[in-house]
């Protein structure tokens, strides 16, 4: 009998550090308890044939990564493509799977459905094949195939924390040197994540475009990224102005929790989405409402997460009370905006990993 075994990969909410992981910032994350899940079978004729729940169409990929990733059809096949692209690239024989995926991570939130993805299918792929690849090395080939397969040019940060999460804990990642310290999240605070109702994708919004004003401060001050520029460089520069505050008030945050001060928490929170708003300019004025209803609903803090210009907000607010913030806030938001939210508490997760259930 053929055996079938399951993979788990989680999606992630980023608490602080917005647009800063591809200058080699800092950022602190929490894998969560929403994941993709891939079953994985072999096959004998060299193909990895993928289906999901939730899309449309049956992927049929040669396993030695000759296919073209971008050129892959049906469309969400590409991050199947890609993955196996780079795995062949790294040395992993052309052995065939047959990929059955399921998600409960909400796509076009800013909660990293598709580096979920690329991780579940990473980790399948590998595993199928006897290719060693784990840690941080699956990550980076993770965020490999997200390049390859759209041509997003997306930082580290998702692909780490959806391998490398802890349950319970937030992820404090130094993304030059991929460092990686887990901070206890306080039993005190439930992070809670509200989807604004405004879709998005990667690929759809200008992340790209603010990648390349923010690297061009960079090369005007002769840096490759902005972690080596000063505040006095970027004094009037609004790009690199957040680039370099948001370090700041990540390794704020993360000293914060390090030493247990909640109090800190929510101002940096709320700085970092005035600077994401005004300097950097990925928020639209559905998010900027949201944070505002879930402050006035009893939230310590809250910003923008992911990408921005859509997508999900997150905030922190005292354990407990969770559902009464979130039933306030998004009554409030619906009256205001007439878009329709959607909220969850969600738990710092364990990163992926072969699951026999
Ligand atoms: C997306 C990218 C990340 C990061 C964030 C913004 O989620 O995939 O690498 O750049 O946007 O912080």
């Amino acid at each position: 009998m053929k055996r079938t075994l399951r993979y788990r990969a989680p999606g992630r909410v980023n608490l602080i550090g917005g647009q800063v992981d591809y200058h080699e910032g800092w950022v602190v994350s929490l894998a969560i308890d929403r994941e993709v899940v891939v079953d994985a079978t072999r096959r004998r004729d060299g193909r990895i044939v993928a289906r999901s729940s939730a899309f449309e169409g049956v992927v049929d990929v040669a396993a030695d990564g000759r296919d073209d990733p971008p050129a892959t059809q049906p469309q969400w096949g590409r991050t199947v493509a890609g993955v196996a692209r780079v795995l062949a690239e790294l040395g992993r024989a052309p052995v065939g799977v047959d990929l059955t995926i399921t998600s409960t991570v909400p796509v076009g939130a800013g909660l990293s459905s598709s580096a979920a993805l690329e991780v579940a299918c990473a980790l399948a792929l590998c595993d199928a094949a006897d290719l060693g690849l784990a840690g941080r090395e699956l990550a980076l080939a993770a965020q490999r195939a997200e390049h390859v397969a759209t041509g997003v040019p997306c930082g580290i940060q998702d692909q780490i924390a959806s391998v490398c999460g802890r349950a319970d804990h937030a992820l404090f990642l130094d993304c030059r040197t991929l460092a990686i310290e887990h901070l206890p999240i306080p039993p005190e605070l439930c992070v809670l994540v509200v989807h604004s109702g405004v879709p998005r994708t990667l690929e759809g919004t200008p992340y790209a475009s603010r990648r390349a004003e923010s690297e061009k401060v960079a090369a005007s001050l002769g840096l490759a990224v902005l972690r080596d520029a000063s505040f006095d460089q970027v004094r009037d520069l609004p790009r690199g102005r957040h680039a370099v505050t948001e370090m700041v008030r990540v390794r704020e945050f993360a000293d914060a929790l390090r030493v247990h001060d909640l109090d800190a928490l929510g101002p940096l929170m709320l700085a970092s989405h005035a600077s994401s708003r005004d300097d950097m300019e990925v928020s639209i004025p559905e998010l900027d409402a949201l944070v505002e209803c879930l402050v006035d609903a009893g939230a310590y803090g809250a910003r923008l997460t992911g990408a921005g210009f859509g997508g999900c907000v997150v905030a922190i607010g005292p354990a407990g009370v969770a559902a009464t913030i979130t039933d306030r806030a998004t009554a409030a938001y619906r009256a205001r905006t007439g878009m329709d939210p959607t909220a969850w508490a969600v738990r710092a997760a364990n990163g992926a990993h072969r699951s026999d259930d």
